[in-house]
């Protein structure tokens, strides 16, 4: 059971408008409209399992067709399904994709927000089971915390991704992370909502690593910081007693060369990749799964959608590999 990874997080029917621009209020625009699959924690799940690692994700679904192509898509990628079945409709999202490949989202949650602590719970046995629990902000927190502080309890490790932005993170949650991955929009308004501190997001990638350090030690004194900067790559923060393995107690990764066409779950490839790899080769250092994570991202921004845009590890290793 040494590279099961569990995902515990969304599943959304996405649905997607490419435009020349993002529209701004009061205009009506007219894109090519095309759905697929997505929700940050179906997103992560299938970068996981396309990754190389034996999968599981957690979930809640409602009774209605999204639900049924969740099965399906789940069942075609050998990721082991764990749904709570809610009368509420399957998560939606519209999403607007530009020129650039940049994107604005509005989700509905539907039955992602009926997702209890009683459910996770009850799937401990897989839990615990798990070298590495992976889980984000669109699934109610109580869910979250039960599925960390389990697979925490049984010797495995935790990555949160603090994703959406606008979610607090109640600070008993943050005792069973082991490793946080925000993007420079998220970690300033985390790092604004817990210590007051103030930065602007773009200025993030610019300023010197010392800084940089400085700012995640802070926020989150325990565990290791990992801040996606998308072209500028990432940038790593360690507890000063544990360096997993690595040398440095910070280092930037650069991004990998790429012609992105859609930058939709491109967080979401970073954090199912890196779980992955962390599960399968625990012995490595932590900047070879950060470097691995990194490029398979990379990869995945030059494919339109979300979860359907994940590719396999043998692909992302003939490209840039191997890691
Ligand atoms: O991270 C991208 C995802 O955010 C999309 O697939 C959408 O469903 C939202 O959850
Ligand atoms: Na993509």
């Amino acid at each position: 059971a040494t590279s099961r990874v569990t995902v515990v997080g969304s599943f959304n029917v996405d649905h997607v408008w490419r435009c020349a621009e993002l529209p701004v209020p009061g205009q009506t625009l007219s894109g090519e409209y095309s759905s697929g699959p997505g929700g940050k924690g179906f997103n992560q799940a299938t970068a996981a399992a396309r990754a190389g690692a034996s999968t599981s994700f957690v979930c809640a679904l409602g009774e209605d067709v999204g639900a049924q192509w969740a099965r399906a898509l789940a069942a075609a990628d050998d990721i082991g399904l764990h749904d709570q079945c809610s009368t509420l409709p399957t998560g939606t999202a519209g999403i607007y994709v530009d020129h650039a490949g940049r994107n604005s989202i509005v989700i509905g949650p539907g039955a992602n927000a009926a997702l209890s602590q009683a459910f996770v719970e009850a799937q401990r046995a897989q839990i615990e089971a798990s070298a590495v629990v992976l889980a984000q902000l669109e699934s109610p927190i109580d869910a979250v915390a039960a599925a960390l502080r389990l697979v925490r309890a049984a010797g495995g490790l935790t990555l949160l991704n603090p994703a959406p932005a606008n979610v607090a993170v109640p600070p008993q949650l943050w005792e069973d992370v082991d490793v946080v991955t925000p993007n420079e929009t998220e970690f300033c308004a985390h790092l604004a909502r817990d210590c007051g501190e103030e930065v602007d997001p773009d200025t993030l990638a610019t300023r010197d690593d010392a800084a940089l350090h400085a700012l995640c030690r802070r926020w989150r004194p325990p565990a290791t910081v990992v801040v996606t900067l998308g072209a500028a790559g990432c940038f790593i923060s360690h507890p000063a007693g544990n360096l997993r393995g690595d040398t440095a107690v910070h280092y930037r990764v650069p991004a990998t060369a790429v012609a992105p066409v859609d930058t939709t779950g491109a967080g979401d490839a970073f954090n199912g990749a890196l779980a992955a790899s962390l599960a399968c080769a625990p012995g490595r250092p932590f900047q070879a799964h950060v470097r691995f994570a990194g490029a398979y991202a990379g990869v995945s921004t030059e494919r339109a959608g979300a979860a359907m845009s994940m590719p396999h590890r043998d692909e992302v290793e003939r490209r840039f590999g191997p890691f």
